[in-house]
C-alpha cells in the first residue's frame, strides 16, 4: 500500500475513538503508513498514545488532545438511551475543527431481517432488534450533524485473537443448524484497508455517505466452524438444530438467528474499485490459522 501520509498531506492527525478491536487495527494500520494516529479508551493505560474518553462517567479529553486533528474515526456503539456517545460529549468541540473527514461505525443489522435476500445501501433500513433501531437513530444524529461524516454498515467482524478459532479453544463454540440461514462478515484487515483505500483516493473517487463493508461470500455458520475444525484437524461436535439450541442460547445470542441476510459489497469493492483481501471467510481464517 502507498505512503498513506503522502497521499493526503504530512500534517493530518487521526484519532480513534473506541479502541476496540476494529480501532486498533485501524490505528496500527494507519501509523505505519506513516500517519499520527491518538485512540482513546474508557480506563487509564499506559500507552502514550491513548487518551480517556468515557462518555458514561463524563470523562473527555483534554482540549489539547485535539489540537490540529484533521480526521476521526468513532467505532463506539450507541448509549443505552440510543445516542451517540461522541456526539452527546463532544460535538461542539468537533464542530471547532478544521475536519476534512470523520469515519463512523456502524452496523448492517440496521437492514433488519430480509430473509436471505442481499441488501444494499439502497435499501431502506427497516431495523428490528432494539440495538438496530438506537444505532440507526445514531447513523441519523451524524448525518444531521453537519460534519463531514461517511457511515461504514459492517456485518459480523473477525481476524487475529476473534475468530472461530477462539470460541473453539475457549469452548463456547455451538454448532447449530437453521435451514437456509445466512450471514455476512468481514475481516478486521478489510475494515482498516478498504477505509484507508477510500481516504487516498477521496479526490478522484464520488463521495459516498454510506458504504457496506462485507465479504463477497456471507454462508452458513456450519460451514465456518466445518473449515476451522478441519484446518485444526479436529471433529466437529454434531449440529444442534436452532429449534433445540434455542432455549440454551442468551437472548442476545438468539437475536441473531432471527435475522437472515446477504449483505452487498458491489458500491465498495465494483463502484469504487475496492480489492478485498479476503474475498471469503475460507482466506480470512486461513489466516488467523496461521497466526495462533
Ligand atoms: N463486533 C462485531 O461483529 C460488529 C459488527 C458490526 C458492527 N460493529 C460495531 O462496529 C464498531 C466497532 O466494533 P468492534 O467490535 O471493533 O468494537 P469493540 O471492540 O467492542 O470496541 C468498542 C470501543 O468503544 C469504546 N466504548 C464503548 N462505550 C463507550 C463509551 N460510552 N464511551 C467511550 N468509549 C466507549 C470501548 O472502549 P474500551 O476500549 O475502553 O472498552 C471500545 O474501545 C462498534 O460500534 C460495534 O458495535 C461490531
Amino acid at each position: 500500500m502507498k505512503d498513506l501520509a503522502s497521499l493526503i498531506g504530512n500534517k493530518k492527525k487521526f484519532l480513534i475513538l473506541g479502541c476496540g478491536f476494529s480501532g486498533s487495527f485501524f490505528a496500527e494500520t494507519i501509523r505505519k503508513l506513516g500517519c499520527t494516529a491518538l485512540t482513546s479508551s474508557r480506563s487509564e493505560n499506559k500507552d502514550p498514545n491513548s487518551f480517556i474518553f468515557n462518555s458514561e462517567s463524563g470523562m473527555v479529553p483534554d482540549g489539547k488532545i485535539f489540537d490540529g486533528v484533521t480526521h476521526i474515526l468513532s467505532c463506539i456503539p450507541p448509549d443505552k438511551n440510543g445516542k451517540d456517545p461522541v456526539l452527546k460529549c463532544l460535538l461542539s468541540e468537533l464542530k471547532s475543527l478544521p475536519l476534512e473527514w470523520i469515519g463512523y461505525l456502524s452496523t448492517t443489522g440496521v437492514y433488519g431481517n430480509t430473509e436471505g435476500n442481499w441488501v444494499t445501501e439502497k435499501n431502506k433500513p427497516n431495523p428490528y432488534q432494539k440495538r438496530s433501531h438506537n444505532r440507526l437513530n445514531c447513523e441519523k444524529e451524524w448525518l444531521e450533524s453537519g460534519l463531514p461524516i461517511q457511515i461504514f454498515r459492517l456485518p459480523g467482524i473477525y481476524g487475529p485473537g476473534r475468530s472461530t478459532f477462539e470460541a473453539i479453544k475457549n469452548q463456547k463454540i455451538r454448532v447449530i443448524s437453521k435451514k437456509d440461514q445466512v450471514f455476512s462478515r468481514i475481516h478486521v484487515a478489510d475494515i482498516a484497508n478498504a477505509i484507508i483505500y477510500i481516504l487516498q483516493n477521496k479526490d478522484s473517487l464520488k463521495f459516498y455517505q454510506i458504504i457496506n463493508i462485507a465479504d463477497d461470500e456471507p454462508c452458513s455458520q456450519i460451514e465456518v466452524i466445518q473449515y476451522c475444525y478441519d484446518l485444526l484437524g479436529l471433529k466437529m461436535p454434531k449440529p444442534i438444530l436452532f429449534e433445540d439450541a434455542k432455549k440454551e442460547l442468551s437472548p442476545i445470542a438468539q437475536s441473531f438467528w432471527t435475522e437472515n441476510r446477504r449483505v452487498s459489497n458491489k458500491l465498495l469493492c465494483e463502484t469504487l474499485g475496492y480489492k478485498l483481501i479476503y474475498k471469503n471467510y475460507k482466506l480470512g481464517l486461513k489466516s488467523c490459522f496461521l497466526n495462533i
